[in-house]
């Protein structure tokens, strides 16, 4: 294999090895930072959620307690997991890949029922206490999204006066939800969980597109230095080389011993030119 050869083979692999090593590296990079990027759009949905449902329990549910009749309630008016789960069905309208969810194994509400995952993400929380959130990757309906869970736990007695024995809950309340579901809950029990839902696919597919963009830019940019070394091997160093091959070829037999070797240049090939150069005086002195 020729000088060219070797050496554009040797850059291309290299070339190769590199683009293999950026691609990688840049789709891994890009993964990352979609999902980081889906850790704090969950972190943003969870607070306003949260917020909602204190603005609910902090200004109205006071307000509303004024001006009722102390036995009646309003779960629309009173209940913050109602304007939290209300205010975003609202908010999905308008962005319809997000989903929050107060997942309950026992809910009164069908609507917040835990679905089997959710249902593990909840048991999980009841075994460990000191886990505070779980996050992660979960396959729904067969699109990916990132998923960020919180307990839900029964902090307080007041709870029960709602979700414990049916018999002391509000009558409005049974009225709306009937007494089958969402009662004898135990204080202190992990009952449900805050879980948000954020697509991942679209940025992993962003990502994926970005270092396939990379490598082909990186592959146009080794084909055009793999040909200007082409090029340049070939001016500076094949044709030369062949050239004086030729000549000492010719001295050998006895051509054009008059014609001196010229080659100005002055690296290697340029001295290689003029020990030729000094044989072929050699030569011709020795022939004379
Ligand atoms: C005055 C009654 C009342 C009290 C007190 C109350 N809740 Fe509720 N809770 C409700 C109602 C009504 C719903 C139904 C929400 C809906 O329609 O989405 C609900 C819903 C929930 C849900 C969603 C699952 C479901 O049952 O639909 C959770 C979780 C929950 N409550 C937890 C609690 C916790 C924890 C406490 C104590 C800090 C508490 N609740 C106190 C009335 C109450």
């Amino acid at each position: 294999m020729g000088i060219r050869m070797r050496s554009i083979l040797v850059m291309g692999i290299l070339g190769l090895l590199a683009i293999v090593v950026i691609g990688i590296a840049s789709y891994k990079l890009s993964v990352t930072n979609a999902l980081n990027e889906a850790k704090i759009k969950s972190n943003i949905i969870l607070n306003y959620a949260m917020a909602t449902k204190e603005y609910m329990k902090q200004v109205q549910k006071p307000l509303v307690k004024e001006l009722i009749e102390s036995d009646r309630f309003y779960p629309e008016l009173m209940s913050g997991f109602v304007s939290a789960r209300g205010t975003f069905e609202l908010f999905k309208k308008t962005s319809p890949e997000y989903t929050f969810k107060q997942a309950t194994i026992d809910p009164l509400n069908p609507f917040n029922k835990a679905d089997q995952d959710e249902i593990g993400f909840i048991k999980k929380f009841g075994q460990n206490p000191a886990l505070k959130s779980s996050e992660g990757i979960i396959s729904k309906n067969g699109a990916e999204f990132f998923y960020f869970a919180q307990p839900i736990k029964v902090g307080n007695a007041k709870c029960l006066i709602c979700h414990g024995d049916p018999y002391d809950a509000p009558k409005d309340q049974i009225e709306i939800y009937g007494t089958e579901t969402g009662y004898n809950w135990k204080l202190n029990d992990t009952v449900a969980a805050f879980v948000i839902y954020v697509p991942t696919e679209a940025a992993i597919a962003a990502a994926k597109k970005l270092s396939f963009t990379l490598v082909l830019i990186g592959a146009g940019g080794i084909i055009v230095i793999l040909l200007i070394l082409w090029t340049f091997l070939n001016k500076s160093v094949v044709l030369p080389i062949t050239e004086l091959a030729e000549r000492t070829e010719n001295f050998s037999l006895g051509e054009n011993l008059d014609d001196p070797v010229i080659n100005k240049s002055n690296d290697e090939i340029g001295t290689l030119a003029k020990s030729i150069e000094r044989l072929r005086i050699s030569l011709v002195k020795l022939l004379q």
